[in-house]
């Protein structure tokens, strides 16, 4: 059996782990779900997740969550400041302190870029990055990569659109970090105001190919194999005016779909606004709910990884 470099890590960045380190998630992901409830409840037996939630969170807090119960081990931590000290200005840097005695890794999400690495240097126990700022969201570039290979069967060789705020969108930042570890083409669609940021995907273009666009073409529609959509990210905008200038300016409904590859697979981290139309969700094509139900899966392996030396 190949050795669990999982055990006792942190997950602050999708670019510290490895093609084979995320195929050896992949491939624990799948042997997670076919455990029986006895087996897995050996993984988390007696250990607690402890999460911090700066920011509003459903999937993600919820999944982890639902992930440490499905192994056993049982979960504590804030979601709501106002209930918690940090309403009265308790630091970060005390709040982990105090959550890292308490808890045997912990789930952080805060709109401070930067804020994981933080954390991960104060605590002892490991720190999974849930969110940082605009900068990634790392677990949910995994659970997009495991989505993709169960829709595909395959990573290398898709043509992937990836379409929205891009320019805030922290999970297109961590997917486009992944991606990098195959060999794939990129194409970035934005409105002008939100394209990405050349800075954070900086060597990326040596590794993979990247066209960048404002709008869809024809070719681009016809050949692609998956369309990942991302809401504009409205909370991060300091101008609100900019944010009324871009809203609603793109959306995919059946009439945008009929043009798409027959088999197009449409992804989405959710939460979702009016970028994809509610008439798409009884579609095959539609991968989104599936996504998050993955994510349940994935988190879980990862969980166990990180916990226990040779869980699977
Ligand atoms: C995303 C996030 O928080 O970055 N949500 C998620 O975790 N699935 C995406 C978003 O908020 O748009």
């Amino acid at each position: 059996m190949k050795s669990n470099r999982f055990f006792n890590r942190d997950v602050v960045s999708i670019k510290d782990f490895q093609r084979d380190e995320l195929e050896f998630l992949f491939e624990k992901t799948d042997k997670m779900k076919k455990l029986n409830p006895k087996e897995k409840d050996e993984l988390g037996k007696a250990r607690i997740m402890g999460y911090l939630f700066y920011e509003p969170s459903t999937r993600t807090r919820m999944s982890f969550e639902a992930a440490m119960a499905s192994i056993g081990g049982s979960s504590i931590g804030i979601s709501d400041l106002k209930s918690s000290s940090i309403e009265k200005g308790e630091s970060l840097q005390d709040t982990v302190h105090v959550m890292d005695l308490y808890s045997d890794l912990i789930i952080l999400r805060h709109q401070l870029d930067g804020s994981s690495k933080f954390a991960a240097e104060i605590s002892e126990h490991p720190i999974i990055n849930g969110g940082s700022g605009s900068e990634e969201h790392p677990t949910q570039a995994m659970l997009d990569l495991y989505t993709i290979l169960k829709e595909k069967k395959k990573i290398d060789g898709l043509k992937i659109i990836i379409l929205g705020d891009l320019k805030y969108g922290r999970t297109i930042y961590s997917l486009l970090y992944g991606l990098a570890n195959y060999d794939v083409e990129i194409i970035l669609v934005s409105p002008p105001t939100l394209q990405i940021r050349q800075e954070s995907i900086y060597g990326l273009k040596n590794k993979m190919k990247i066209v960048e666009l404002v709008e869809m073409d024809e070719t681009i529609i016809k050949n692609s194999d998956i369309l990942y959509v991302t809401r504009i990210q409205k909370e991060r905008f300091s101008d609100p005016q900019e944010y009324e200038k871009v809203k609603g300016t793109y959306t995919i409904d059946s009439n945008m779909l009929k043009k798409f590859k027959p088999d197009i697979s449409i992804m989405h981290p959710l939460p979702r606004m009016d970028e994809i139309s509610r008439d798409l969700d009884n579609t095959n094509n539609a991968v989104y709910f599936k996504q998050a139900s993955y994510g349940k899966d994935l988190r879980s392996a990862l969980l166990a990884l990180i916990l226990n030396e040779s869980p699977l």
